[in-house]
């Protein structure tokens, strides 16, 4: 079969072809004034990066009084995992933050891992007032002495409170409120008030299951119960859990979603994040499901959790874009990894069950200059190249029936992230191993990441990617499959080239191939 590329005249697509000259805001929290701020190789544009060294899981996800918190996982000496402290950062839209300075220090307890915060808003711990409620962060301690003497009790779980909305913190000072009684991976507490029991509830990992403790104070905490030991995927260890309700859409129908990442043990490789449909009655969660669900089928979303207190109804979700297979060895020079972008989920029915979608907040759209709609034809077994200068800046968004076809992210060096959609085999295929710099470490290329596309509805469906300097985010049909991987080319991708894979016209409605503004 003859394959013909066709150009599309760059005055057609003028509008999509742009450079990449990005704004400088002026901003407080800037360590100085260079030019280069936030500009390295590979740096984000618009995704959440620290401004130096190492960063892992999101932590302490709460809004209070008008800022979204974004705590994490940090090492402020070096670019790969070390001693952990917890990095901070706010935002009052979840889109532009600032960085703050770090917000939790390692002490005579041990390293401060994963955890969360909550606003302690009945001053139910006693450490703030009803006027001035706390914020209570409840952490993980790690003590290294512990592990390296071969001791399985080194992980407990310790408090800390803020009374200035995160500025400055103190330690509780009968920490450990929860000590180790010999479980190896024992952590990851995640908080929130329980109406039903009218009492603090946390989840924490327990190597392979999650354990439910209660307090009426954040400071004594009783073990309630567990789940998990036989369900869902067990190919690692159990990390970073999160458990609240939704509605499934369009119905009064509230159903309890639990998260459980897992490393490794993820269906394409490495760290990834489970999740489980079912009920909480308050002190027990039960699901019927026996099968491991996923949150995302890419390589790179890991260590997720959802933010507490938010001023709606809305469940919003920050993951770490990255996996414990290579995250140590990705180009970066200056910092090391970047988070998801901030997502809503929502669960839905799908056939004659529940899907959890995820999706972009709205709020993203304000940083996307919106190109025209467009209708896109590609002819029989054809090629269309589509030349822009902002693919590793861009949104991407069009709608196409059952038809399958490649979207190829291209540049002048030849390097390709390859997507390919095979609606007939319900599959999506992302191949990275041509991308760009994959040898930093072997298992970053490979293996291929597959994303089975079961259960879409007929019809048109709506296809979304979004594309940072070194990561993709795609959704099929509003965030009911989606995929995160990282990417590292080794010049900008500035042709996107469109593969009909079947005899008829391949359709793109409503495409939108759209700049993405610079956060920084
Ligand atoms: C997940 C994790 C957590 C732990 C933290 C340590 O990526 O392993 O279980 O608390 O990272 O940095």
């Amino acid at each position: 079969m003859e394959v013909k590329k066709v150009i599309l005249a760059i005055a057609v697509l003028g509008f999509l072809i742009g450079c990449k000259n990005k704004t400088k805001e002026p901003s407080s929290v800037k360590e100085n004034s260079e030019l280069s701020y936030y500009q390295e190789p590979y740096r984000p544009q618009f995704h959440f990066t620290p401004e130096k060294m190492w960063m892992n899981d999101p932590n302490g996800l709460v809004y209070h009084k008008g800022l979204y918190h974004l705590f994490y996982q940090y090492y402020p000496e070096d670019t790969v995992w070390g001693p952990m402290h917890w990095g901070h950062a706010v935002s009052k839209d979840m889109m532009h933050w600032e960085h703050r300075p770090i917000a939790l220090f390692p002490d005579e307890h041990g390293l401060i891992f994963s955890g969360s915060a909550v606003v302690d808003v009945n001053n139910t711990s006693g450490f703030g007032s009803p006027e001035n409620p706390a914020l209570v962060a409840i952490f993980t301690y790690h003590l290294m002495e512990g592990e390296e003497a071969g001791r399985k009790d080194f992980q407990t779980q310790g408090i800390a409170y803020s009374l200035d909305n995160g500025d400055t913190w103190t330690k509780y000072t009968g920490n450990p409120v929860i000590e180790n009684t010999g479980i190896r991976d024992f952590r990851d507490p995640k908080v929130f008030w329980n109406d039903k029991a009218n009492k603090w509830t946390m989840l924490l990992v327990a190597g392979d299951h999650l354990q439910i403790w209660e307090s009426p104070n954040l400071i004594d905490w009783q073990y309630t119960s567990e789940f998990g030991r036989q369900q869902g995927a067990h190919g690692g260890v159990w990390e970073c859990p999160d458990l609240f309700p939704l509605e499934v859409e369009g119905t009064t129908e509230k159903k309890w979603v639990l998260l459980i990442s897992i490393n490794p043990g993820a269906p394409n490789g490495g760290s990834g994040t489970q999740y489980f449909i079912g009920d909480f009655d308050g002190s027990t969660f039960t699901s019927d499901q026996q099968e491991a669900r996923w949150i995302d089928l890419g390589r790179d979303n890991y260590a997720g959790v959802t933010y507490n207190n938010v001023p709606n109804e809305d469940r919003i979700f920050i993951g770490w874009m990255s996996n414990w297979d290579y995250a140590r060895d990705t180009p970066t020079e200056k910092w090391r990894s970047a988070m998801t972008l901030p997502r809503k989920l929502s669960l839905r029915k799908v056939g004659s069950g529940y899907g959890l979608f995820n999706f972009p907040l709205e709020g993203f759209d304000g940083l996307v200059e919106k190109a025209p709609l467009q209708k896109v034809a590609v002819r029989s077994m054809d090629v269309l190249s589509v030349p822009n200068e902002n693919l590793n800046q861009s949104d991407l968004m069009f709608k196409t029936g059952a038809a399958s076809f490649q979207l190829i992210f291209t540049n002048d060096l030849k390097e390709k992230l390859v997507v390919v959609v095979d609606r007939k085999n319900k599959m999506l295929i992302l191949n990275r191993a041509n991308s760009g710099r994959t040898g930093f470490h072997k298992s970053f290329p490979d293996p291929i990441q597959k994303m089975p596309l079961s259960d879409l509805p007929s019809g048109k469906i709506n296809f979304r990617i979004i594309m940072d300097w070194s990561s993709l985010e795609l959704f099929v049909n509003d965030g009911q499959h989606v995929m995160t991987t990282q990417l590292f080319p080794t010049s900008p991708y500035n042709n996107l080239v469109i593969k009909n894979m079947e005899e008829n016209e391949l359709q793109l409605e409503d495409f939108q191939l759209s700049k993405v503004k610079s956060i920084w």
